[in-house]
């Protein structure tokens, strides 16, 4: 019994440690929905690749996500989205071997 208790409070311990890390390396896929097809961004292909975050978060992990600063209308003093992340996504796929070609990205459903 004793060991029984011992062993739900070890995996209990070890499941909110995973889902802290999990939560702290972000999601692995991300959809961006757009008026001209969906991109889907893997992040977790794109972390195993680069090894430092903030040569794409910029301003740090902690700040939370792109689309919060830079939006599709833009706000003042913050680049907009399209720019912002053609700037990042393909200004890096254009010296390496990633997609630059609008329909790689943009998918038409
Ligand atoms: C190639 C660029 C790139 C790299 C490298 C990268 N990320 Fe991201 N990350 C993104 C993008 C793009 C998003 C989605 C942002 C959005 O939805 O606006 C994101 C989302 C996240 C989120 C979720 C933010 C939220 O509030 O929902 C976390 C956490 C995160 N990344 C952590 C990391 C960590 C930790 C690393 C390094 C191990 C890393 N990222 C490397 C581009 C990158
Ligand atoms: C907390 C707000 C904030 C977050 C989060 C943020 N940015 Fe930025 N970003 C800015 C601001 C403000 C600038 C303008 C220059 C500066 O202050 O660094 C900028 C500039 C840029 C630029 C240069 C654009 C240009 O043409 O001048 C790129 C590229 C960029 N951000 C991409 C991203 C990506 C991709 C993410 C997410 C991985 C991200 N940013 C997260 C606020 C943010
Ligand atoms: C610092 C470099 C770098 C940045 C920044 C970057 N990528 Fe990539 N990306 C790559 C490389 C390298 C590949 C090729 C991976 C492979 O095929 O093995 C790639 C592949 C891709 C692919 C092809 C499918 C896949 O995921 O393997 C898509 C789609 C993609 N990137 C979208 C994006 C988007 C959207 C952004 C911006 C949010 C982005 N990338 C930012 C380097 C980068
Ligand atoms: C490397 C991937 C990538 C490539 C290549 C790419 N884009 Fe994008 N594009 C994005 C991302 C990521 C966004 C930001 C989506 C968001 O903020 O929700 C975007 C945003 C846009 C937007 C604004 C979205 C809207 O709904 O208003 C337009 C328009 C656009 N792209 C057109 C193009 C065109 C045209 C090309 C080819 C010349 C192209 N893109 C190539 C990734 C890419």
């Amino acid at each position: 019994m004793k060991r029984l208790l011992l062993l739900m409070v070890v995996l209990l311990v070890a499941g909110s440690l995973s889902a802290l890390a999990e939560h702290h390396q972000g999601p692995e896929e991300v959809a961006f929905e757009t008026t001209i097809g969906t991109i889907s961004f893997l992040h977790i292909k794109h972390q195993g690749k680069i090894s430092d975050c903030t040569e794409c978060h910029h301003k740090g992990i902690d700040e939370g996500k792109c689309t919060g600063c830079h939006t599709l209308d833009g706000v003042e003093g913050v680049p907009k989205a399209k720019r912002a992340f053609h700037g990042q996504c393909k200004g890096c796929h254009k010296n390496s071997s990633g997609p630059t070609r609008c329909k790689d990205c943009h998918i038409k459903d």
